[in-house]
């Protein structure tokens, strides 16, 4: 299976890593061989159309800082426009960062590669959440499959559990943690006893922030994560107008201690129900989705089932990685089933 790849930052280079580790066991399991035909970052291009070597393409990264200076395989000026017309391959991983105002750079990657007739895997949550409906049509009329399992959840299968597992029973209500930033900033505020600009500053460091933390606190993140459930667990046709979004900025850490005396948590909740809505809410101690850390957790409320909850690492390069894996393997294995 030939692949491009648009993006080469921290989700892109853990796809290659992944890839390298389990490239043998995942071609005996499941038939999957997949080429890296092109990989696009903010330098340019580098190009095999027989398979780029994905250790050395990491290495290239690390030490010149972009893949298009790769020797002979490297195009300083090449565009993702220009690779996912010109060159052959039959899906494209997008993973571009989030950008919710305009969607871009990856809106327009994503429209590109569908109309190209490319099968398109992403996690880049500002497409998805401004334009899903639209997109998904897009890639129906043009036959092709549209995947973005690492948009919620990071590693943990939350979109899989709602659209497939969960397939007989009718979902009434998703509420949850779906931002690993927030959530720590909130512990450690509590734990620590700091002020929110300090706890902030502890997740920039650690690099759990967005490259804009507004994302995060603000619950932009969480925003877009409730849009692309809402849409392809539940079948609403909704983008981020229609959430109303309240975050974390102005909590103090006294709120947190007033919650604490009562034997309650303030959590940054995502809940979709009547309405599509993220605010700080108080969350009893002893209540499953009270997790701490950067841990996510999602409750499903079913109609016959009952409530179901998934705890676990929504974040994080390796875990987004697996993910993207997940999106190949289904693919492939669709694909597979037509013929
Ligand atoms: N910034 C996000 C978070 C990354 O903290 O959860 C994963 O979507």
């Amino acid at each position: 299976m030939r692949i491009i790849l648009l993006g080469f930052g921290v989700v892109g280079q853990s796809f290659l890593k992944l890839l390298t580790h389990r490239y043998n066991e995942i071609a005996s399991f499941y038939g999957l061989k997949p080429r890296i035909v092109a990989i696009v970052d903010r330098g340019g291009a580098a190009i095999d159309e027989r398979g780029l070597d994905m250790e050395k393409m990491l290495e290239f990264k690390k030490t010149m800082g972009s893949i298009s200076k790769a020797n002979d395989k490297g195009f300083p000026d090449l565009t993702a426009e220009e690779v996912i017309k010109k060159i052959d391959a039959e899906v494209v991983i997008e993973v571009t960062p989030t950008n919710i105002i305009s969607g871009e750079p990856g809106l327009t990657n994503i429209e590109n590669s569908i109309k190209s007739g490319k099968h398109v895997i992403t996690t880049n949550k500002g497409p998805l959440a401004l334009a899903l409906p639209a997109l998904m049509d897009l890639a129906e009329y043009n036959g092709v499959y549209l995947r973005f399992s690492g948009t919620v959840g990071g590693g943990m299968p939350v979109l899989d559990l709602g659209k497939k597992c969960l397939i007989a029973d009718k979902i009434i209500a998703i509420r949850g943690i779906l931002n690993g930033t927030t959530n720590y900033i909130l512990t450690e505020m509590i734990e620590k006893r700091i002020e929110f600009n300090e706890a902030l500053k502890k997740a920039q460091d650690l690099g759990y922030a967005e490259k804009d933390p507004s994302l995060d606190i603000d619950g932009f993140d969480t925003a877009c994560k409730l849009v692309i459930m809402a849409n392809w667990i539940m079948g609403k046709k909704v983008t981020l107008k229609d959430v109303k979004i309240n975050g974390i900025r102005n909590l103090a850490l006294k709120d947190l201690i007033d919650a604490d005396k009562n034997g309650n948590a303030i959590k940054l909740i995502g809940s979709i129900n009547k309405n599509i809505e993220v605010k700080p809410r108080e969350v009893s101690k002893r209540d499953i989705l009270c997790v701490h850390g950067t841990l996510n957790a999602v409750t499903f409320v079913s109609e016959f089932a009952g409530e179901e909850t998934l705890i676990g690492r929504g974040a994080g390069g390796m875990e987004t990685a697996s993910a993207i894996l997940r999106d190949l393997i289904d693919i492939k294995t669709n694909l597979s089933k037509k013929f």
